[in-house]
């Protein structure tokens, strides 16, 4: 349960003043409420706390903001104020929007350093509310925990055990296949990625749900640490990929919270989890590898490595019909130059669920955008000696042909999303840290909310 908030109906008021309403709102004040917010230079500061005269305790916070229609309202509160529990006050449609925001905002990693100060908490009166919010800050926390986990502690043996957690706690059934297994039940792309490492790589499997219930089916790019493999990246290029299981601590936290949500859905995760290593036994450029589908594949380079991983995982999703396959990665470099790093970019097979998760994150401050899956560049995916290669043979439009690898392994008939998200923020905003973060779960999530009710 989150420490951020309170089920509770009392605390320290707070409230947001609009610049605009300021030189209003001011006039209604007591004088001495206007000569304190004068006196602590409120209209710079844009936070003012007023005390009781008599006892000394802290009566009021006072917050000036740019609009109230903003979701990310308190996103620096929790760190802003101090510790106390606080109430806030009007605000009654937007209150759960802000509270989540608040709550985002309040993250902090301390798992490898000293905690930081008590911080501040809000009061939340409606249960049912506190227990939606309760869900939301914890699955989206527990993306941006498993990312931020140093990949020496979150390899893939670790993520399976975060999965069978997951499965006791929720009541699902777990199943892996570990090492030489996946080559006997041909999983050979995931095998020949990961086999360079000490951490076995592994098929993860959690299967939850009631089985007359529609079924989703998630898989997550699961690479617990992205050297490139023999194409080894650069140092800077490399500093981060701590993070390149992003894509699986993405499905993962969604899977929780559809799971924490009892959403009437029967729910499937897939979770390819490896490490791109060098070892002598490392896979290398210009092998061939007979994938799961039985399409040959040149391995142009080892550092599309992401794509190999999924493309055997994403064959096996089609086994049982899902009827919505939606996948995570932190595929490429190349989504992130064409939308920046914050904007995660998305490509689906079906018109109607792209609109639908579009619409579903605007609703929710938690903004996705369509990328065309553009079929002329499939031909950049040709190879001299095998059906296709892993890598396009330009780097324009890398995340489209990255797109287009996947679809190769996607059956028409089958409504396919695949997200291409950075899973980290590089900078600091309201409600989100730098560090690791969850881009469009909140998204897909109000989106099966409504779809599936
Ligand atoms: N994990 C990276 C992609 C990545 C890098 C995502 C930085 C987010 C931030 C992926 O495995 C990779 O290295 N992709 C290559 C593909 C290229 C070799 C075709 C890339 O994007 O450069
Ligand atoms: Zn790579
Ligand atoms: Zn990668």
């Amino acid at each position: 349960m989150s420490a951020l908030i309170h089920h509770t109906s009392s605390g320290i008021p707070l409230s947001f003043i609009t610049k605009s309403d300021l030189a209003n709102w001011l006039e209604q004040q007591s004088i001495f409420l206007q000569n304190w917010l004068q006196s602590c230079d409120f209209k710079k500061q844009g936070l003012a706390l007023v005390v009781d005269e008599k006892s000394g305790a802290l009566a009021h916070a006072y917050c000036l903001v740019n609009s109230l229609d903003d979701f990310w309202l308190a996103g620096e509160l929790a760190t802003k104020l101090p510790a106390g529990c606080y109430q806030i006050q009007g605000l009654e449609d937007t209150l759960e929007q802000v509270a989540l925001g608040f709550m985002l905002g309040g993250y902090e990693f301390s798992e490898y350093k000293a905690k930081g100060a008590a911080k501040a908490q809000l009061a939340i009166a409606d249960k049912a509310m506190f227990e939606r919010l309760d869900q939301q800050a914890s699955a989206i926390n527990l993306v941006r925990d498993l990312v931020n986990t140093p990949a020496a502690d979150m390899m893939p043996q670790h993520l399976s055990q975060v999965m069978a957690d997951l499965a006791i706690t929720y009541k699902g059934e777990f199943s892996e296949w570990v090492g030489d297994e996946l080559l006997e039940q041909n999983y050979p792309t995931i095998h020949m990625v990961g086999r360079a490492s000490e951490n076995k790589p592994r098929l993860l499997d959690l299967k939850w749900g009631d089985e007359k219930a529609p079924l989703i089916t998630l898989v997550g790019k699961g690479v617990c640490f992205d050297s490139g493999g023999l194409d080894l990246k650069p140092s800077s290029g490399m500093r981060n990929m701590k993070k390149d299981m992003g894509g699986a601590a993405h499905v993962i936290g969604l899977a929780q919270l559809i799971m924490a949500a009892k959403l009437p859905v029967r729910l499937r995760v897939l979770v390819p989890a490896v490490e791109n290593a060098v070892s002598r036994n490392a896979f290398r450029p210009g092998d061939v590898i007979k994938t799961r589908k039985g399409i040959m594949v040149e391995i142009d380079n080892t550092d599309a490595e992401g794509r190999l991983v999924l493309c055997d995982a994403l064959t096996e999703a089609q086994n049982d019909e899902p009827e919505l396959l939606i996948d995570f990665a932190t595929l490429t470099g190349a989504c992130r130059v064409a939308l920046g790093t914050e904007l995660p970019g998305f490509f689906s097979t079906s018109r109607d669920v792209a609109n639908g998760i579009v619409d579903s994150g605007m609703d929710v401050s938690d903004p996705v955008w369509q990328l065309p899956l553009f079929e002329q560049y499939t031909s950049f995916l040709k190879s001299d000696v095998a059906d296709m290669a892993n890598c396009a043979s330009t780097p324009f439009g890398g995340a489209i042909t990255a797109a287009l690898y996947l679809k190769e392994f996607v059956a028409p008939t089958t409504d396919w999303v695949h997200f291409d998200v950075m899973a980290w923020n590089l900078r600091s905003l309201p409600g989100r840290p730098a560090g690791g973060e969850a881009l469009g779960v909140r998204a897909v999530f109000n989106y099966l909310a409504s779809r599936f009710n």
